[in-house]
């Protein structure tokens, strides 16, 4: 009897041990790692080290893209009546009210556009202190044992505003929007030289927190190779050293750090299928694609 009570007790230790081993293999292994964790894929950037993550949804979204297509598009009323109004890395619009609006809800802004942030402080930190800020950058410059370079500029910029509310997207919602690119592409986002765009994480995140998202100045996936297309700068607010189509087309193209901004408007398009999205100025037609292959 005893002996027996001992067999399961050792059976149940070694079943344990197995399945704990299983759970921990599976997880170390990137492409398994395919659970979206919603808004706990954002947290906080505090020098309290309370850990809080994201908490912000709206019904409707702008998502306004640095696009040179929002020069003179005089969207800027229309942008400016949605619940949240989206931008990314350090597009302003100051001076550019008339065509992208003057309310920015959420900014994304990746690590390689830190400094722009930080050369500009009082801008961005302390006149647009409504404003929330969401990071995102590779580990070795977000970590957060103080190796970090990036991410100890934050927390210095967090510890002089401590009004503005930042957060930054975590290590496994990053490795989650990786699998995510390989789940649509069929191809590994780092061995095929690729690096995400500031874009694709503001769609993911805007799905995360949006009901619906009307996305302003973005191109679609065929555009560059119409025939008819208009020749716009890479950004609205630059001068246009090289247009649109020139830039998208040497970074799809390039061996390695290319983004793949028209792989990523493809798999926009995709996602519009199955959530609300609307592409606007240039408008998608989405209708059309249904019928293809
Ligand atoms: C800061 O940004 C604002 C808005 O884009 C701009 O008008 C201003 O000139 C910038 N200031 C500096 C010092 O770059
Ligand atoms: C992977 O792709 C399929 C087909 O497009 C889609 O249904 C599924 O939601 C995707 N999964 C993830 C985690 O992206
Ligand atoms: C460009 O051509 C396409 C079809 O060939 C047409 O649907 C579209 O309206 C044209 N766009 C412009 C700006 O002329």
């Amino acid at each position: 009897m005893k002996s027996q009570r001992f067999h399961w007790i050792c059976l149940v230790i070694v079943t344990l041990s197995v399945l704990l081993w299983y759970v921990h293999m599976t997880r170390s292994d990137g492409s398994t790692s395919m659970v979206n964790m919603g808004l706990q894929g954002y947290l906080s950037i505090t020098p309290d080290r309370m850990e809080q993550f994201l908490k912000m949804h709206c019904r409707q979204c702008a998502l306004v893209s640095s696009s040179g297509q929002m020069q003179g598009a005089g969207l800027g009323e229309e942008i400016d009546q949605m619940g949240c109004v989206i931008r990314m890395n350090n597009a302003p619009t100051l001076g550019y009210e008339r065509d992208v609006g003057s309310r920015t809800s959420l900014r994304v802004v990746s690590h390689t556009s830190v400094p722009l942030l930080i050369k500009n402080e009082s801008y961005y930190f302390r006149h647009s202190a409504d404003t929330t800020y969401v990071f995102w950058g590779p580990e070795r410059n977000m970590r957060q044992d103080g190796k970090g370079r990036v991410f100890n500029a934050l927390m210095k910029m967090a510890t002089k505003y401590p009004q503005v509310k930042m957060y930054m997207v975590t290590r496994e919602k990053i490795q989650y929007c990786d699998s995510v690119f390989q789940n649509e592409t069929g191809k590994n986002r780092m061995n095929s030289g690729a690096f995400l765009s500031t874009g694709f994480f503001t769609m993911i995140l805007a799905m995360d927190m949006c009901d619906s998202i009307h996305v302003y100045g973005m191109i679609d996936d065929n555009y560059c190779s119409r025939a008819n297309h208009s020749v716009a700068p890479y950004h609205y607010y630059e001068g246009s050293r090289m247009d649109e189509c020139r830039m998208y087309r040497m970074h799809e193209h390039a061996r390695r750090g290319g983004h793949r901004f028209i792989t990523e408007k493809a798999i926009y398009a995709r996602w519009a299928s199955h959530h609300r999205v609307e592409f606007k100025h240039p408008t998608w037609n989405l209708q059309e694609r249904k019928h293809d292959p």
